[in-house]
């Protein structure tokens, strides 16, 4: 058998970005600004949009980007933010899309208008984006989109979130079919994670420390966690990766519900 001979990769150029343009849509908060920070972090120029500008210019200030406002569930601001985010640094590397909100209520409280609210906010803006974003991305591209467990398994009071996000990493992987080879799509799923939206939801001191004891690793995620994972994809460390839900959860999702 002949041998199999293939030049070995300079690992550390894997995942650096220097001098491509990463646009983060949600930049401006929690996971989306840690997402921003490691993308500069490796040598991105940054684009930061959320449709808070003060949040975005905080951001974009802290990365050396450009801050973008705009609402990304509208087509016509998704059309303007990535028009003026290609003006400014040219065709987009990578596309990081972490905006979502979770509901709080049992279905048979969910009314006609959190309905559309829940698919708007967790999952109109993936397809803008998927659709708008793929004609502003370079060959070799890649695009991340942050779903949820929730979005896995099911839990009560997350009807609709759950539903969004199921259908958000559907969504992805036929995207993945259609956009190879030229560009990667693939999604990053977190557990529970301390963000400031979470802190606000959840003020009760011992929270997380209650959330921790159903983590094998022992406590819930930061927001470094998942920006690693994003950056995992964002990188060529991830070049024959796409159509994938990797769940950064702290292993939670793999424990056996009954105690042996
Ligand atoms: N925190 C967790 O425990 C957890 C767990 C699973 C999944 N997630 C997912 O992670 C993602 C980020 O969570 P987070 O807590 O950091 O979110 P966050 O709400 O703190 O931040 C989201 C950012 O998106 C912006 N945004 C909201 N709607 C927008 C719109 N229409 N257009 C542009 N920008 C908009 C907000 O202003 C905010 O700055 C979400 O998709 C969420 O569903 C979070």
């Amino acid at each position: 058998m002949g041998s199999i001979t293939e030049p070995t990769p300079e690992y550390r150029d894997l995942i650096d970005l220097t001098g491509r343009h990463v646009l983060v849509l949600g930049g401006g908060l929690g996971i989306g600004r840690q997402t921003c920070l490691a993308a500069a972090g490796v040598g991105a120029k940054v684009s930061v949009v959320d449709v808070d500008h003060v949040r975005a210019k905080a951001v974009a200030e802290e990365v050396g980007g450009l801050a973008l406002s705009g609402d990304a569930t509208d087509r016509a601001d998704v059309e303007r933010l990535v028009g003026e985010a290609v003006a400014r640094f040219g065709p987009v590397h990578g596309l990081a899309d972490i905006i979502g909100i979770s509901d709080n209520g049992p279905l048979s409280e969910v009314t006609d208008e959190l309905w559309q609210r829940g698919l708007d906010l967790n999952l109109r803006h993936v397809f803008l984006a998927l659709q708008i974003g793929a004609r502003a991305m370079t060959e070799g591209g890649s695009m991340v989109f942050v779903g949820s467990v929730s979005g896995l398994r099911s839990a009560p009071n997350h009807a609709v979130y759950g539903a969004a996000k199921a259908g958000l990493a559907n969504l992805v992987s036929t995207a993945a079919l259609e956009l190879g080879p030229d560009i990667r799509v693939n999604v990053v799923a977190p557990g529970q994670t301390a963000t400031p939206r979470v802190a606000e939801r959840h003020p009760e001191p011992d929270y997380y420390e209650k959330a921790a004891q159903q983590v094998p690793l022992g406590r819930v995620g930061r927001t470094s966690d998942i920006a690693s994972a994003i950056l995992f994809f964002l990188t060529d460390l991830s070049g024959w990766v796409t159509g994938q839900t990797l769940v950064v959860d702290g292993g939670a999702g793999r424990k056996f519900a009954y105690r042996l």
